[in-house]
């Protein structure tokens, strides 16, 4: 009998040269433009244990009580196993909608279930509704900084990426009204503008009333997609709630976003899209093609557990813990950073955005942080073109109080350490960020490294 080869069982330790040049003709255009995720990529290194990580976007989940979360899994296996275990539709199941009609209720929306799509978590709307709507080339405004994970999707399908500064206020839509006219003389339209108007991941700024309705406006006008991603709406640990773009515009030209990550569980992976009827049936025929359908168990969890009721009282507590942690670490760069930094200081979301000294590049810093087992996330990840290179994302929701005073002051030691060097190569010329003030329209185009800091917010809130 002929013996049949068996594989050989090894782990592949590198990918060499020749396995390069093997798949180099094979690949697609887009990949030449693909970028990995910051995020991901530190999540090796800081998974160590014995690494501080500012760098994650985590929530707590070892908050969620574990009691509560077997009472649902057993009543799912005792009384469902068979249809949670099973394909649903692609667009979700209807009482998972019901549960996003609830959530979205209780930051003031109205959408109409039938309007809503299901997701493989909050990182798959972006994706469909970018897949749905941009071309190669095609243009996508932004916030400069943006959402880092949102950077590889839109350089995946190879969109023109043009980001607008911001200030303690959100999105600069005097700069973003400008750069239309720009490219309406240039006879372009956008595909649409992507923005994170609330407690905004990286920078923690909230987009200003004034702003949101002119925002709201220009769309209406233009006939201009907006596309509002709102994961941290519900975290609020001061000052007023402001309506949600897709409240002020009723849904005909505002996409909205949401996921049950911040609020819930990110393991879970279940987020949503809520879009005009035309958009969302194109959406679904992606989501299709993507993954088929979103988890049915996971939907059956969220569907038992907000029949249980008690999530809002869950939100509640995320809300005490993480203002707790973000006045900590508020208190720690308060303490630890040299005068010449610059922070945000966020009335709500996960994370403060720091800008350094010019001359320090926080992608080196890092480097050096990660030797003293801390790290965080470089500013750069957050743009499309270089920029950002003295700024960094610090996350204060997945790490205990001890954890961020000790984080900061060792990333604190590190800043201090660069500092000295280089104050001593060049005494005297250490200064503090260039400015507090807001960017021209000029300072757009500015060098790599020119980031204008984001004005600290008038307070950290009650
Ligand atoms: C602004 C924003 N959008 C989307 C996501 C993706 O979240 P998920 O896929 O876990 O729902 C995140 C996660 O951090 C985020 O900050």
């Amino acid at each position: 009998m002929t013996e049949v080869p068996q594989p050989p069982h090894r782990r592949r330790a590198h990918t060499s040269t020749r396995d390069l040049e093997r798949y180099a003709g094979l690949f697609a255009e887009r990949t030449t433009v693909m970028r990995s995720s910051a995020m991901r990529d530190l999540m090796a290194v800081t998974a160590r244990p014995e690494v501080i990580s500012l760098a994650g976007g985590l929530p707590d989940t070892s908050t969620f009580p574990p009691k509560s979360f077997a009472a649902q899994m057993t009543k799912i296996a005792q009384e469902s196993a068979a249809a949670a275990l099973q394909y649903g539709p692609t667009e979700g199941f209807d009482e998972t909608k019901d549960c996003i009609v609830e959530v979205m209720a209780a930051e003031g929306m109205l959408p109409d279930p039938d309007d809503i799509v299901v997701t493989t978590g909050g990182q798959q709307a972006i994706d469909l509704v970018t897949k749905t709507l941009v071309d190669p080339d095609d243009v996508v405004f932004c916030e400069a900084p943006t959402y880092p994970g949102a950077v590889p999707v839109f350089c995946s399908y190879q969109a023109d990426v043009r980001q607008v500064e911001m200030d303690g206020d959100g999105m600069r839509i005097d700069l973003l009204e400008e750069l239309l006219e720009e490219l309406r003389a240039e006879g372009k339209q956008p595909k649409f503008v992507y923005t994170v108007p609330t407690f905004q991941n990286p920078a923690g700024v909230t987009l200003s009333l004034e702003r949101r309705l002119r925002l709201v406006e220009l769309a209406r006008m233009h006939e201009l997609l907006v596309v509002e991603d709102n994961p941290y709406g519900m975290l609020r640990y001061g000052g007023e709630a402001l309506p949600p773009l897709y409240q002020l515009d009723g849904g005909d030209f505002v996409i909205y976003l949401g996921t049950f990550s911040k609020i819930l569980s990110p393991g879970i992976r279940l987020g949503w899209v809520v879009a005009p009827p035309p958009v969302l049936e194109k959406i679904i025929l992606g989501k299709g093609a993507a993954d088929l359908c979103t988890s049915t168990l996971t939907q059956y969890f969220v569907r038992g557990y907000f029949a249980e009721g008690g999530w809002r009282a869950y939100v509640e507590d995320l809300v005490v813990l993480y203002k707790r942690r973000r006045d900590v670490m508020l208190e720690a760069l308060r303490e630890h950073f040299p005068a010449a930094a610059t922070w945000t200081e966020p009335q709500g979301g996960l994370f403060i955005w720091a800008t350094l000294p010019d001359y320090i590049d926080t992608g080196d810093l890092l480097a050096k942080a990660l030797r003293n087992d801390v790290a965080f996330v470089p500013g750069t990840a957050a743009y499309v073109d270089g920029r950002g290179k003295n700024s960094m994302r610090l996350n204060f929701s997945g790490v205990t109080e001890e954890e961020i005073r000790e984080g900061i002051k060792r990333i604190g030691r590190v800043i201090g350490e660069q500092v000295d060097l280089y104050e001593t190569l060049a005494p005297g010329s250490s200064e503090a960020p260039s400015s507090t003030a807001a960017p021209s329209a000029q300072d757009q185009s500015s060098d790599a490294n020119n980031v204008v800091p984001l004005r600290r917010a008038g307070g950290a809130g009650a």
